[in-house]
């Protein structure tokens, strides 16, 4: 019934959707709400007004919203309490943990405020307010002005602002520019840098399903963890002090014991980092043609090969634990990305798109002389840039992924150091590195690196376009009769980096004596001659383009903003504050697949393998659902996980909250389903959702799984469904 019913509704979705933005899309500027989305955010459930999420003479959702790190988080009591996902809180719990207090494989609950644990590495950034400045910015180009004097303008009126803005001296501001530098935005922010740990779940609760579940659904992460901000006595920010006090802020989160369901209004506010929603169709190729295809192949055989030693000892699993998530987590998207992009004709539907664009541009004459010539030109130049674009790509991942080529390009470093600036810059620099020097052979195991290395540079040889091969590849294919395999594992052996205290001894030699054998090293003067050849062949290259296409990019959001006038736009992801609304919501990701939109302790247990790295579940876990002890948190004598929605989000609302139509939080954002991680450049209404995690479950784990209810109860428990949104209900 239900498919028939979609698929009817999705064909007269098809024909006007080319135009009409689709229900679920869309990161909204917060001080916009008003104007564009309120009335539409209404009809789909929303109780309170636009005032109320974002205002800057009340106190308002968006003063319980934080920037901590690279993720979001929320304000959930009137004593600085804030979640977060565990991934996002993940870094400063491996900080604070030692072998005899292993946080993250235990977790960390702290009983008392004086147990809580002081985070440096962490700070939460709040937006005061936002003002639009485009005029201000913009007023003075002019259409003559080059490129490098449009940046160089802008760049000074940014700094007049920056210099003149009103503020209290304990705030800051910051300028961004959106709609592809078209227009511009202030922000006035306060951030406090004494942040605390207050709770972690242990990794089996916090990241059940690592990277086999990672982006996917159906999910049952308890992707959560908790700190607390501190302020001094006059609520400011301040560093840390023992004399520091928690944070009283404008507004923090009441929560809901109410649950979702189907259909429910949702709405995730947090600070997504990028993504790129208007591009032209030939970008879209290049990227699923080209670029995403270089880096997953590449990362393809770093994995591998880290898994492979991870999976034969204890000890360089615990190593390249987290390297290896990292790499995985992006490799995973991009395949995903592909895929998805694949699945909706995003291609087709962009040129379709461009069709209508170029039609309306026909009827006008004003604008087809202004824009008739974009597509064209779009073309044009992608066609230029493929090969720089996958160059570039390449030569990024191989940078990245062996640590004997970082070394390697630190002493490039150094050896340009003393070239260019002379013995006391050089001296300077290398005193530096070898500061840093023990800390970064700790991080890796040579012979793992050995294989790493093999591989990043047989991929690199093997997929860089022949004419940015270095001409020493010449003489290394004769030597080698082309198998760079071999040739990588025979420079490796022969390098001074394979050995930290060579390497030391290299560097205590006089200056000229150590550049003079850091030249000759085998390794490092591959990595050497690869790098030139880069930056003498591609970068100058795509330096040109770059800007060329940036100019491209800035007049194609301006034309599509005029020929589209009765579209409503929404600028794309930059790290500041947006609003995502849509659904709860399930979806058909293929034949006969119909995917529900909330899962249950109960398929915890289905995935549990005991003793696994991924898929352990903590024993109290076990007892509790054996019991069904779930208290005030479970629904119907079970335990709610996790659920997904139609909010668009992407990297950057992890650990945003999920709200009710009231404003109340019900979950917290921290992935997006496979098959819609295209989202970040082309949404599907059908396919794209993001999952959270259900505050039910995170507060059934910390009152009942860690016995931390005195935490639960600094928060504000409530009841929407039952009209008593105001009242606090006892744990
Ligand atoms: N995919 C989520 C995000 O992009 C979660 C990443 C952390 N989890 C992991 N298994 N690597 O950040
Ligand atoms: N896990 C992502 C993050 O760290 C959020 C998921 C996404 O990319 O949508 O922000």
């Amino acid at each position: 019934m239900r498919y028939k019913f979609t698929s009817i509704l999705s064909c007269i979705f098809l024909i006007a959707s080319s135009l009409t933005l689709k229900a679920g899309e869309g990161m909204w500027l917060p001080m916009f709400l008003g104007q564009l989305n309120e009335a539409e955010m209404r009809t789909m459930g929303l109780k309170i007004t636009a005032a109320d999420i974002y205002s800057v003479n009340k106190g308002s959702l968006k003063d319980a919203i934080v920037l901590l790190g690279g993720c979001t988080a929320e304000l959930v009591s009137g004593t600085g309490l804030l979640l977060t996902n565990h991934h996002c809180g993940y870094d400063a719990i491996v900080k604070q943990s030692t072998i005899e207090h292993n946080y993250v494989e235990n977790g960390f609950w702290a009983m008392q405020r004086n147990q809580e644990l002081s985070s440096p590495s962490l700070s939460a950034t709040f937006i005061v307010r936002m003002d639009e400045i485009t005029q201000e910015i913009l007023g003075g180009v002019r259409d003559n002005m080059s490129e490098s004097e449009r940046t160089k303008y802008i760049d000074q009126q940014v700094e007049k602002l920056k210099a003149s803005y009103a503020k209290e001296s304990w705030q800051g501001v910051m300028i961004k520019p959106f709609f592809e530098q078209n227009r511009y935005f202030i922000f006035v922010t306060e951030t406090y840098n004494d942040i605390r740990l207050v709770g972690a779940p242990p990794s089996s609760i916090g990241k059940f399903g690592s990277d086999t579940d990672n982006w996917v659904w159906p999910r049952h992460t308890g992707d959560f963890s908790m700190f607390r901000i501190y302020a001094d006595k006059n609520n400011r920010p301040a560093d840390y002090s023992a004399e520091n006090v928690p944070f009283t802020p404008r507004h923090f989160l009441p929560i809901s014991l109410d649950g979702v369901k189907e259909g429910d209004f949702s709405m995730v506010i947090g600070f997504p980092g990028t993504t790129d929603e208007y591009l032209p169709a030939a970008a879209l190729e290049v990227l699923t043609r080209t670029t995403n295809p270089a880096r997953i192949g590449i990362r393809d055989r770093v994995l591998s090969t880290m898994d492979r030693e991870m999976r034969a000892s204890e000890s360089i699993k615990l190593l390249y634990a987290t390297r290896y998530a990292t790499v995985a987590n992006y490799w995973k998207k991009w395949i995903g990305e592909n895929q998805g992009l694949k699945s909706t004709k995003a291609v087709e539907k962009r040129r379709e798109y461009e069709a209508e664009f170029t039609g309306r541009l026909a009827k006008k004459p004003e604008l087809q002389e202004k824009y008739g010539e974009l597509i064209n030109t779009f073309n044009t130049l992608y066609t230029k840039m493929e090969p720089y674009m996958g160059n570039q790509t390449l030569y990024s991942e191989f940078q990245q992924h062996s640590s004997t080529i970082t070394l390697s390009l630190n002493c490039i470093d150094l050896i340009n150091q003393f070239n260019t600036k002379g013995e006391a810059a050089y001296i300077e620099a290398r005193n530096k590195f070898l500061a840093k020097l023990d800390a970064q052979y700790a991080g890796f195991s040579t012979r793992v690196d050995r294989q790493l290395f093999t591989v990043v540079l047989d991929s690199y040889l093997k997929n860089v376009n022949a004419d940015f091969l270095p001409a020493e590849s010449v003489q290394w294919k004769q030597s080698f009769q082309g198998d760079w395999q071999t040739m990588a594992e025979a420079l490796f052996d022969e390098s001074v980096l394979r050995k930290k205290d060579d390497l030391k001894t290299l560097l205590s030699k006089e200056p000229s004596k150590a550049v003079e054998i850091m030249q000759k090293d085998p390794v490092i003067s591959a990595i050497l001659a690869i790098s030139k050849t880069y930056k003498e062949k591609v970068s100058p290259n795509l330096l040109a383009y770059t800007e060329e296409l940036k100019k491209l990019q800035r007049n194609f959001m301006k034309a599509q903003m005029e020929v589209f006038a009765e579209k409503r736009f929404y600028p794309d992801a930059n790290r500041t504050m947006r609003v995502a609304y849509g659904q709860v919501k399930g979806y058909d990701p293929k034949d006969a697949v119909e995917y529900l939109p909330y899962t249950w302790l109960d398929g915890i247990m289905q995935k549990y393998i005991p003793g696994d790295y991924e898929f352990d579940v903590p024993k109290k876990l076990i007892d509790l659902y054996r019991q069904k002890d779930y208290g005030q948190y479970g629904q119907d004598g079970r335990m709610p996980v996790c659920f997904i929605g139609s909010n668009h989000t992407t990297g950057g609302n992890s650990g945003s909250p999920a709200m009710d139509g009231y404003g109340n939080l019900v979950g917290i954002n921290f992935d997006r389903v496979w098959e819609g991680t295209m989202s970040d450049i082309n949404y599907d209404p059908t396919l794209c959702r993001n999952i959270m995690v259900d505050i039910r479950y995170v507060l059934f784990v910390i009152d009942k799984y860690a016995g931390a209810g005195h935490l639960v109860e600094e928060m504000k428990l409530v009841h929407p469904k039952a009209g008593n949104s105001k009242k606090k209900s006892k744990p």
